[in-house]
């Protein structure tokens, strides 16, 4: 059985973690026999300089062709924010693919590796046994994807940008954090403003009437504001977080921090039929792109991810994330997560590191 996987590599050390992950699946490939076929399509600025649109039709039917997407990053340097190459970049490759792909679940999983202690901002005493954190993100409705109106009333600008929630869409995103909960600590703790918002009253809802399908699993309910706060104070303390679209964002951004480098997280965007598209949560780094010493592994523990969910490989993304973790143990270091005394290896130096554990 042949498996088809679109690489969209993108921008900035796009390329470079690219390369990182696609060696680690060909490895993987090699000794599992699985194999794997990768189409390579351009997104981001990187199409935009061939096709003039950064997700070109060509780059839409690769990615419909293929079982799963393993991308990269878009999205250019500030210096060069009014070139019309990155005008619009990030969204109408990202929230274009997602809305083309009916992508609605996004995982975000937070894990910080004891042997990594010392770059986490987060003091010892708080991280305590570790924290292992999976946000659950609703991808395709809420704010994001509303109406947005800017108009003019009486010589005033106003603007207004209209946040929607069926309870089909929040009911199919309670059920993945549910599910995913099962095979974690079983615990989910849903997030909302239901203070405030109508669309939040609906969320909380919604959620508890999912939740009781769910006897064997803990969970709670949680103001955003609050789980801002806690997701600081205490973050060993969550499981599995299924929050909306908007707040999942803001969220996902504060919990990346926790392990000292955005180059550590991967994460996983499903549909329905859960095709997915795997990406690393940070971004595309211009400042250091070009240099090779972008850290891959979030870009390699997406590739894991990827064999996980678009394939049910879970040994063999095991054996990935195993070999990451051996890597990180015997001290192999890229720039960003080495600390004063440890020497940093370059993206391909680490990568091997990672390979000869597989
Ligand atoms: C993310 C990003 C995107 C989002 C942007 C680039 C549109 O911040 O994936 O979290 O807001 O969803
Ligand atoms: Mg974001």
């Amino acid at each position: 059985m042949i498996r088809r996987i679109a690489v969209l590599a993108g921008d900035g050390i796009g390329p470079e973690v690219m390369d990182a992950a696609l060696k680690v699946l060909r490895r993987v490939d090699e000794r599992f026999k699985l194999s794997f076929e990768f189409k390579e399509a351009l997104i981001g600025g990187a199409a935009f300089e061939k096709y003039s649109a950064h997700f070109p039709e060509e780059t839409r039917k690769i990615c419909s062709e293929s079982d799963a997407i393993l991308f990269g990053s878009v999205g250019g340097p500030i210096s060069e924010a009014h070139l019309e190459k990155w005008r619009g970049c990030e969204s109408n490759s990202i929230l274009a693919l997602r809305k083309a792909l009916g992508l609605f679940a996004n995982l975000r999983p937070i894990k910080v590796y004891p042997e990594l202690r010392a770059i986490s901002p987060i003091k010892g005493e708080v991280i305590g046994e570790g924290i292992d954190i999976l946000i659950v993100r609703e991808l395709a409705g809420d704010i994001y994807f509303g109406e947005h109106r800017t108009f003019e009333k009486s010589g005033c600008r106003y603007a207004t940008d209209l946040a929607e929630y069926d309870e089909n869409q929040i009911a199919a995103i309670g059920r993945v954090a549910f599910e995913t909960a099962r095979s974690r600590r079983k615990k989910v703790t849903s997030v909302d403003k239901a203070n405030v918002l109508a669309t939040s009253k609906l969320w909380r809802g919604v959620i508890k009437e999912i939740s009781q399908e769910f006897s064997e699993i803990e969970y709670e309910d949680m103001l955003v504001d609050n789980c801002a706060m806690q997701i600081i104070r205490r973050p060993s303390d969550f499981d599995v977080i299924v929050t909306s679209n908007m707040f999942g964002d803001i969220l996902s951004d504060a919990a990346a921090v926790l392990p000292g480098s955005l180059g550590l997280t991967p994460s996983a965007s499903l549909n329905a039929e859960r095709f997915g598209l795997y990406e690393p949560s940070g971004g595309s780094a211009p400042d250091i792109a070009g240099r090779g010493v972008a850290n891959p592994i979030a870009q390699i523990l997406s590739a894991a991810l990827l064999l996980r969910f678009s394939f049910g490989l879970e040994k063999e993304a095991l054996s990935i994330e195993d070999a990451v973790y051996r890597a990180i143990a015997g001290s192999a270091r890229t720039v960003d997560i080495a600390v004063e005394g440890e020497s940093a290896l370059s993206t391909a130096e680490f990568t091997d590191k990672v390979l000869s554990h597989i």
